[in-house]
């Protein structure tokens, strides 16, 4: 082992310089390393993933890989997610520390317990609520969801763990993407009105005690900035272009956009639909730009056609924290005998933010 190498100098690294180097450093790490590369990843990271897929799948395969160091081109959250279902046994790096998720910043521990303790002044949450926490957010929001008979879902198994949630309790509080709560929940044919937004600015999340009473989800307030982007006149405006054209749609978009979607899934599902789609189909797509630019590439030698939802440009911009030179900076720190980056959740959050993720991991598949 030497001094770490400092990311100062691998910045001023050109990228061509930094492939050289990545693929350098995977020669020589072998089966000791898997990158795992979020649909989100730019082309110039995304290219380098030894294993890409949505959060779920990523999570399944950072829990049954044997390789030794898992370097997670995606944000904290998923890194958490990765050391936690390992068992601190792997060694999680995430290239930029800077790449979080702003929806995720939008739930934490101390609010959640304030809104926790707000409803056991009316009814008694832990008989009568599932909390339920969408991937994306913070380890110890998980840990709270174990410590409190609750769960843990992503945006392809949401329906699954909230059909196991009401099974035990009459309520779910769901945090912090108030979009996949409010979708997944009207397609259950939850109504409208038993679904309430917790506004954590304001004392009992702006609600009446009757409205907590009656509400069968408390949804969170949260969102993300990226999918708000989305509205329902760029589906209208497409339909006039396009009559005969789909729609596709992430489900942390708004409940219009959703509504006016032929097909709503995760990241991994707009991939396989839009694949399997018939040549000629022409798709407008509402998830993230470089996902949607890329599959626009792959598929346009089958005479799919792919546009993105937005007129404007939007990426998810903590995502794109992770370049190449991050990438190839971690890299060549593993071959130096150097950690950078670990992502290491405390124990006593680990482990009861494992059992809401292994429960989530058994319960839906
Ligand atoms: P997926 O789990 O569908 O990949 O979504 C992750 C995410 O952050 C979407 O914004
Ligand atoms: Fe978070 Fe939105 Fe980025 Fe997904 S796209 S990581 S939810 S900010």
């Amino acid at each position: 082992m030497s001094a770490a190498l400092k990311i100062d100098e691998f910045n001023l690294l050109d990228d061509g310089e930094c492939d050289a180097r990545i693929v350098a450093a995977k020669n020589i790490l072998g089966k000791r390393l898997a990158i795992l590369g979020h649909h989100y990843q730019r082309n110039e990271v995304f290219k380098h993933a030894d294993f890409t897929g949505d959060s779920l799948k990523l999570s399944q395969l950072a829990a049954t890989t044997d390789a030794e160091f898992i370097i997670f081109c995606g944000v904290h959250f998923m890194a958490e997610v990765a050391d936690i279902v390992t068992d601190g046994k792997r060694t999680v790096i995430l290239p930029d520390l800077a790449a979080g998720c702003s929806m995720a910043d939008m739930a934490n521990l101390v609010k959640v317990k304030k809104c926790w303790e707000e409803i056991s002044q009316i009814l008694d949450p832990d008989e009568k609520v599932t909390p339920v926490t969408y991937i994306n957010s913070a380890a110890d929001l998980k840990a709270f969801c174990g410590n409190h008979g609750g769960i843990v879902c992503t945006s392809s198994n949401a329906r699954g763990v909230l059909e196991w949630s009401f099974s035990r309790r009459e309520k779910v509080l769901f945090f912090p993407d108030q979009h996949l709560g409010r979708n997944t929940g009207v397609r259950m044919g939850i109504p409208l009105e038993q679904m309430v937004t917790w506004d954590f600015m304001k004392p009992r999340g702006g609600l009446t005690d009757d409205e907590i009473r009656n509400a069968k989800m408390i949804l969170w307030k949260g969102f993300c900035s990226v999918h708000q982007m989305f509205q329902a006149s760029h589906i209208n405006n497409f339909r006039k272009q396009f009559p005969e054209g789909k729609v596709i749609s992430h489900p942390e978009n708004n409940y219009e956009v959703v509504q006016m979607s032929d097909v709503v899934g995760s990241t991994e599902t707009i991939l396989r639909t839009v694949r399997a789609s018939a040549p000629g189909t022409h798709w407008l797509v509402g998830t993230e730009l470089n996902l949607v630019n890329r599959l626009a590439d792959e598929v346009k030698s089958k005479n799919i056609t792919v546009q993105f939802m937005s007129p404007t440009v939007c990426m998810c911009s903590t995502m794109f924290r992770t370049d190449p030179q991050h990438l190839a900076w971690v890299l060549d720190n593993l071959v130096a005998g150097n950690v950078v980056n670990r992502i290491r959740v405390p124990s006593e959050i680990a482990k009861p933010a494992r059992a809401a993720l292994n429960l989530m991991l058994e319960v839906v598949d």
